[in-house]
């Protein structure tokens, strides 16, 4: 395996400091593990935009609620390890929880505005836990470039909020979500999903794709919201706790779509939380 794993920070910094020595570029794929295509294609971008790539591997417990699910959060190592070997990837950065969280760690890195809502407002914490710990994982690399997907589009418009407030010296680059045949965004909570769930799952692409289409065409978008939930309901979700067309940018509420738009929906399914998005474009 040419896939070599490191665990401190020191570790990783020299490694990159001898990439840098041979002027090479570096680009970095922050995860939590439990690979799936949608993750190889941010190593796979990594990869086309840079001359080597780091992927991390971090359940990180900052952005858990008390109630959600890090403790059954899937670790499968061994298993991400081969997906980032098959696909060129150079380096693993897989820390303890130690190496990230010293004794009387007591650093929180938070935004207002773009975390307000939505996902902010679903899960009080989340953000600040993700600002912290990408903040960390971005200064220990010191990358040119960082990979996110849009799949996660409140937390790619937070990091590049934050990494312009802060004057982090790299580029976030933001990489389309990879979906399934019948449109479900791979996600590695979509292991939680029965077979049952699964089918019904493709319904909340259908949805927002739906309201984007309406926002496009000016139609009466608290209707089309209105329809759309109750499909949902109708499916066998069993709530939908948000589902808005939002300014691109900021992520505030749009009335009409009179700028570029994302429609953000989430929603439960059983016991799993799904979350997914996508552009609205104005005519
Ligand atoms: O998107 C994720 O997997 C996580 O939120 C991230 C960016 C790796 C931070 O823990």
């Amino acid at each position: 395996m040419a896939l070599k794993t490191v665990r401190s920070v020191a570790e990783l910094r020299a490694a990159v400091a001898a990439w840098r020595r041979a002027g090479e570029s570096v680009g970095l794929v922050p995860t939590m593990g439990a690979l799936h295509r949608g993750h190889i294609s941010l190593v796979e971008a990594a990869r086309t935009h840079c001359r080597r790539s780091i992927a991390t591997i971090f359940v990180n417990p900052k952005q858990f609620g008390p109630r959600e699910d890090f403790a059954r959060y899937p670790r499968q190592e061994e298993q991400d390890r081969t997906l980032l070997d098959a696909v060129g990837c150079d380096l693993l950065f897989a820390p303890p929880l130690s190496e990230m969280y010293a004794e009387g760690f007591a650093t929180t890195v938070s935004l207002v505005g773009v975390t307000d809502r939505w996902e902010g407002e679903a899960r009080p914490g989340h953000f600040a836990g993700v600002a912290t710990v990408v903040t960390k994982l971005l200064l220990q690399a010191m990358a040119d470039k960082a990979f996110f997907g849009e799949k996660d589009y409140q937390q790619l418009q937070s990091v590049k909020r934050m990494v312009r407030d802060l004057d982090i010296p790299v580029e976030i680059v933001g990489c389309p979500t990879v979906r399934d045949a019948d449109g479900l965004a791979l996600s590695s909570r979509n292991a939680y999903l029965s077979e049952t769930e699964r089918k019904v799952a493709p319904a909340l692409y259908r949805a927002i794709t739906g309201v984007a289409a309406a926002a496009r065409e000016g139609h009466d978008l608290d209707a089309t919201i209105e329809a759309a939930t109750a499909a949902l309901l109708k499916a066998g979700f069993a709530a939908v706790d948000y589902l808005a067309l939002v300014d691109a940018a900021t992520l505030a509420p749009l009335a009409t779509l009179d700028r570029p738009g994302r429609v953000l929906a989430a929603a439960k399914l059983g016991a799993v939380r799904l979350i997914d998005n996508v552009a609205a474009i104005p005519r």
